[in-house]
This record gives C-alpha cells, sequence and structure tokens, in this order.
C-alpha cells in the first residue's frame, strides 16, 4: 500500500520544477477528526507568509466553488455506498489538483492542503474496506501523480479527536469507533512505509508544540531548491543549499 515517489511518472510540475528556477512546496495535512489540521494549516500558513512566502491554504474536499458542492454531497448528503463515496471524492481532487494546485506550485508558492490523497486511502481504501492500493491508484489517476514534498500526519486517539469537536457530526465523523481505529491504523502504516515523505507527530501536545515539530522538518525544504513533488528525492549530499525564496 505504499506508495514510491519512484514509481510515479513525474507530471507537469515535476517538469517545471526540474527546468525552470523557483517551484513551489506541497504540504499536506493528515489525520483522523478533530486531530488539529485546521489548526496547523493555519499556523504554518502564517509562518511562511512571515517569511515572505505566496501561500495558498486549501483543503479537501472543498477547495474550490465545485468541491464545496461535492463536499456538501459527500459530507452531509444522503446515504451514499462506499465506491460512489470513493469517486466523489477522486473527483474533487482531481479539479482541485488541476485548477489550484499545481497551477499554485508552478508559479512557486507553497500549497497546505487540509487533508490529500493519503485520506482517501485510510478512510475509503481502509475504513470502508475498498482496498487501500485500489483506492491509492484511483487517487494517482485523478491527480495525474501529484504527490506531496511533506505530508503531516497527527497522530492523536480517535476519542479526544472527536472530543475536541463541538456541532453535528458529518457522516465520517458518525462512522463508529472501529471505523476511526482502522483509519488511525492505516495513516500510521503509510507513513511508516514511506518516512522521506511523511512527519508524524504526536497531536495530544500543545498547538505550538506540534506547529515547532512542523516547522523544523520543513525548514530545510525551504532553504533548498526541491524535487516536483512526484519525483524521488535525490541524496542529501545533491541538494543544493540556498536562500529562502
Ligand atoms: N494541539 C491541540 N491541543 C488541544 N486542542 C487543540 C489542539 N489543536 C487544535 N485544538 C482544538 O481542537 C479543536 C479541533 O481543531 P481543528 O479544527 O484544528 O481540528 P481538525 O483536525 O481540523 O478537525 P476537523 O477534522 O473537524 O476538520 C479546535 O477547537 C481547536 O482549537
Ligand atoms: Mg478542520
Amino acid at each position: 500500500m505504499s506508495t514510491d515517489p519512484a514509481s510515479v511518472v513525474p507530471g507537469p510540475v515535476a517538469d517545471v520544477v526540474a527546468g525552470q528556477g523557483p517551484a513551489g512546496l506541497f504540504v499536506s495535512f493528515e489525520g483522523g477528526d478533530g486531530v488539529g489540521k485546521s489548526t496547523q494549516v493555519a499556523l504554518l500558513g502564517r509562518h511562511l507568509a512571515a517569511l515572505g512566502r505566496e501561500v495558498v491554504v486549501t483543503r479537501e474536499p472543498g477547495g474550490t466553488p465545485l468541491g464545496v458542492e461535492l463536499r456538501r454531497a459527500v459530507l452531509h448528503g444522503e446515504d451514499l455506498d462506499p465506491r460512489t463515496e470513493a469517486l466523489l471524492y477522486a473527483a474533487d481532487r482531481a479539479h482541485h489538483v488541476a485548477s489550484l494546485v499545481r497551477p499554485a506550485l508552478e508559479r512557486g508558492a507553497v500549497v497546505l492542503t487540509d487533508r490529500y490523497l493519503d485520506s482517501s486511502v485510510a478512510y475509503q481504501g481502509t475504513g470502508r474496506g475498498l482496498g487501500a492500493d485500489e483506492v491509492e491508484r484511483l487517487s494517482l489517476w485523478a491527480v495525474q501523480g501529484l504527490l506531496p514534498h511533506l505530508t503531516v500526519l497527527l497522530d492523536l486517539d480517535p476519542a479526544v479527536g472527536l472530543a475536541r469537536l463541538t456541532g453535528d457530526p458529518d457522516r465520517l465523523e458518525s462512522a463508529g469507533d472501529e471505523f476511526h481505529r482502522r483509519t488511525r491504523e492505516a495513516f500510521l502504516a503509510r507513513a511508516a512505509a514511506a518516512p522521506q515523505r511523511w512527519l508524524v507527530v504526536d497531536a495530544s501536545q500543545p498547538a505550538e508544540d506540534v506547529a515547532a515539530q512542523v516547522r523544523a522538518r520543513l525548514a530545510p525544504l525551504l532553504r533548498a531548491p526541491v524535487p516536483g513533488p512526484s519525483e524521488p528525492a535525490p541524496a542529501p549530499s545533491a541538494v543544493p543549499t540556498g536562500g529562502v525564496a
């Protein structure tokens, strides 16, 4: 179920990054409900903006006008069978990447997304039982292989995360303890299989402590031109050093 970036055909972003000067940085935040994804995306966005970077903060589902409609359908609409649910997430992701994420990366922005394809692998692939590999292939097809440079997994006991939330639970938040236990384990297994892409943070810590760990991991990626999100990372000694763009 792991994703080897080297096995993914480089897409247009990788070509731009390899060929022409400054390129963007793509960071996703993952984890269960209420773990602090939106909090951390906002904190990191403010930090990067203060450094002078163009920052695009977005989310899945719902990062585009069409995505807002799909989000309502998938989280607050009628009951859906698992394949319909998976395809709606994939449709949202395809449009999100094509219309917002890739253009931002191509002009050199830092894109921070609150959830990305690893959520589909964990929730629809493992949680709903559709199969992690199949759901991963569906998502990679939808986004033409675009993977983040860094994925932050905010790891927390699902009961603690759900207890942080107020308001009526959505369809996924209502899916039950066993579902949330399986998705947590799926995230952790996925992170362990590709540690070069993932940072796992104990999300029971205070938000500022979590944010500091994210900033520390991101700092080297901000200092150096980075390979395209779909390309394999070079050996550390081959990474050129340079100033913050
Ligand atoms: N590290 C933390 N410790 C304690 N509370 C936190 C922490 N981070 C965020 N919170 C609080 O927990 C609640 C949920 O945080 P947040 O909305 O950032 O989580 P989320 O992962 O985006 O949730 P959702 O899955 O609903 O989108 C908020 O009230 C937030 O202030
Ligand atoms: Mg949120």
